[in-house]
């Protein structure tokens, strides 16, 4: 069997399993990919808050939650990857069922950040970041400001930057979390502590009653000059086959809030603070969109389960032909 037909048909068998146990059977599977990764194009050379991305591809938050698999999976062509989100303490999660598949290329979750701790992750990544040859970042989540800093602290010399999630829908008091008192002491902790490049990943600017509070902690974010802002995490919606019966909505449909949130974060935040979109993206004319709404890098996940492992790749291959329809050398040239 010609060999690049294995991993797409290994990826239609994985579909048959529940999300959950396929996503486990894809991991290990990974780690017989072969090592090494194409050099991508030049026109896809960007530099950015992480230095130069080669291309300025992520895979996104969630994927690889124990730092383990990072070496494996940035042989898909990442040009970074984001490991975690990790916690001070180990976290099992919720119950499950805690991930379901929904139809239009999407998939609601409620996994309630299971992960193995600080400890044992920066001892995970110490093993696997290193040989991953491409910048690695930690996504720290907390619901006290004092834990996210210990986590950030830690990570000093493992990563080559740390991304805060204060968005997942399982952090409890989204509210609290998000008012200009609790996020304005945490921004004025981080920067005391500061040791390098941070992103905060933000939820999608949706819902009314959470928006202006999140408006006003990017600007807070933007004014003590971190690097980044991560859009979006997903978008909470009620989902009865989960345990919780509520989850957090990625995929295809969460393309649109994901765009809106791009063109929002733009005439809050200037050009000191940069953004890495991620929500819905699946081909290269979705990474074009975000690029020239101002995107710095973007970040992959849900359409690596629906579109398989060489969905990287066909999306940098893809983004240097357009990039060439168009004129221009570069992404730059494309970015407002
Ligand atoms: C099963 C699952 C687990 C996730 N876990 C995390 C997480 O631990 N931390 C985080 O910041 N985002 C997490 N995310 C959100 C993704 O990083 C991303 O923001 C979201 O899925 C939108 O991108 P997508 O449409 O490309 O999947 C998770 C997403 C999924 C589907």
């Amino acid at each position: 069997m010609p060999v690049q037909i294995l991993p797409s048909l290994i990826h239609r068998l994985l579909r048959l399993l529940p999300p959950e146990e396929a996503h486990k059977a894809g991991l290990k599977l990974v780690r017989f990919f072969k090592a090494g990764r194409p050099e991508p194009p030049e026109a896809l050379q960007l530099k950015t808050w992480l230095g130069r991305l080669s291309p300025p591809i992520g895979l996104a938050a969630g994927f690889d939650k124990t730092g383990e698999s990072v070496a494996y999976l940035a042989r898909l062509g990442f040009g970074y990857l984001v490991a975690g989100s990790v916690t001070l303490y180990p976290k099992p999660g919720n119950r499950r069922p805690r991930v379901v598949r929904r139809s239009g290329e999407a998939l609601v979750n409620a996994m309630g950040l299971p992960n193995p701790g600080i400890e044992r992750f920066v001892e995970n990544l110490l093993r696997s970041a290193l040989r991953a040859g491409v910048p690695v970042v930690a996504s720290v989540a907390g619901s006290e400001s004092q834990e996210v800093i210990a986590c950030y602290e830690r990570l000093k010399g493992v990563v080559s930057g740390v991304e805060i999630n204060l968005s997942s829908p399982s952090l409890r008091d989204a509210a609290a979390i998000w008012s200009e008192e609790t996020f304005g002491q945490l921004a004025e902790m981080l920067a005391s502590v500061k040791w390098g490049p941070v992103s905060l990943k933000i939820p999608p600017l949706a819902r009314e009653e959470l928006k202006s509070h999140v408006v006003k902690a990017v600007k807070i974010w933007a004014d003590h000059g971190f690097e980044a802002i991560t859009a979006v995490n997903t978008l909470p919606i009620d989902e009865p086959r989960l345990s919780t019966g509520f989850g957090g909505l990625s995929g295809r449909p969460l393309n649109a809030y994901m765009l809106e949130t791009l063109r929002e974060l733009r005439n809050i935040v200037g050009e000191g603070c940069e953004i890495n979109a991620v929500g819905g993206i699946f081909t290269a004319e979705d990474a074009l969109q975000a690029f020239r709404l101002g995107a710095s890098t973007i970040q992959v996940y849900t359409a690596i389960v629906y579109r398989g492992p060489g969905l990287v790749r066909e999306i940098t291959t893809d983004l240097a032909k357009l990039l060439r329809e168009l004129g221009a050398q570069s992404i730059e040239e494309i970015q407002p």
